[in-house]
């Protein structure tokens, strides 16, 4: 086992309720590793698990190389953990906390760097209790860097953040990337995770249902490429009789599937043969998000999507 975390059938009940139903994934060194799912799905079940912070019912888990709840002490050392909605000692200041966990792990560390790297130099001296939710976060990203760590396991850092301070998060990220780390992180951020994930798993119910990058799971699992006119339903009667793609008509749109270049020009071509008035072009593909929204049925459990001509023309 040479990759950094390796699952194999890990599953965890709760009483009669069965969180985690059989998952299976590796994440390779040097990773960043999005784990996504709609709430309740088993995330942070298994960001625990992987964290030796609970037992598993069956299946295995290696951390490292290690079981991470026989081997626990061995692995507290080597990797940093942020749980989700991170909290501590009201009465501490971000520049004591991080003092303190250096000398838990008897590591020598710049204090005001480290919160800076962060963006937390400003509140260093601000109770814990005073800092917004945020800056909680960011503390809690902070600290599970005091020791350096090899892997991280981050659980939702950036929720609750303003769009700026998770541009930060993300910048940490990005450089604890490039200085070889692993990073397990859960998001309810499909942005997120397309922006900053190597792979992505998706997890519904304890199943794993797509795994891959980005672009893989979008090209297994996406829609392929629409092709909308902005025109009159009459367009649409003219193009079924002339292509053998898809045409739906919506309102005042009519799309067309395309499977590559050709397909657009045929469809513009008949388009403007047509002599049907149409105002102008759009094409589509499906994004992570939209992807996502199909596998989980987000959207009011009822599996009802998004319009397809939506998007920039
Ligand atoms: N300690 C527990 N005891 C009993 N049931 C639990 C416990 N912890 C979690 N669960 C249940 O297990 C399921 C998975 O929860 P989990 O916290 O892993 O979900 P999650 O994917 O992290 O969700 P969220 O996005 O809301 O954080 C949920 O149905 C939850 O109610
Ligand atoms: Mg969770």
């Amino acid at each position: 086992m040479s990759d950094v975390i390796e699952i194999h059938g890990l599953v965890k009940d709760y009483g009669s309720l069965r969180a985690v139903d059989g998952i299976d994934l590796s994440v390779h060194r040097g990773e960043v590793f999005a784990f996504l799912g709609p709430n309740g799905a088993g995330k942070t079940t298994t960001v625990e698990i992987l964290e030796g912070l609970r037992d598993r019912t069956s299946g295995e888990v290696r951390v490292l190389g290690l079981d991470p709840w026989k081997d626990n002490p061995k692995l507290v050392p080597r990797q940093g953990v942020i749980p989700q909605d991170f909290n501590f000692f009201e009465k501490i200041t971000p520049s004591e906390a991080v003092a303190f966990y250096a000398g838990l792990f008897g590591k020598k560390v710049d204090v005001t760097g480290l919160l800076r790297r962060v963006q937390l130099e400003d509140k260093a001296d601000s109770w814990f209790e005073t800092l917004s939710g945020g800056q909680k976060q960011k503390l809690g990203l902070a600290l599970a860097l005091v020791h350096a760590p090899e892997v991280l396991f981050l659980d939702e850092p950036t929720t609750g953040l303003d769009p700026q301070a998770r541009r930060a998060i993300w910048e940490v990220i990005r450089s604890l990337k490039a200085e070889g780390r692993t990073v397990f992180l859960t998001t309810h951020y499909l942005e997120e995770a397309e922006i900053l994930a190597d792979r992505v798993a998706i997890i519904h119910r304890g199943h794993i249902v797509a795994m891959g990058t980005p672009a893989e799971i979008i090209r297994e699992h996406g829609r392929r490429g629409l092709l909308t006119f902005h025109a009159p339903a009459e367009l649409a009667d003219y193009l079924r009789g002339r292509t053998d793609r898809t045409v739906v008509a919506h309102d005042h749109a009519v799309d067309v599937e395309v499977r590559g270049p050709e397909d657009v020009l045929q469809a513009v071509r008949l388009a403007t043969e047509s002599h049907i008035a149409w105002e102008s072009l759009s094409t589509r593909s499906d994004t992570l998000e939209d992807v996502f929204i199909r596998l989980v049925g987000q959207v009011g459990e009822s599996g009802e999507e998004k319009p397809a001509h939506e998007g920039s023309p």
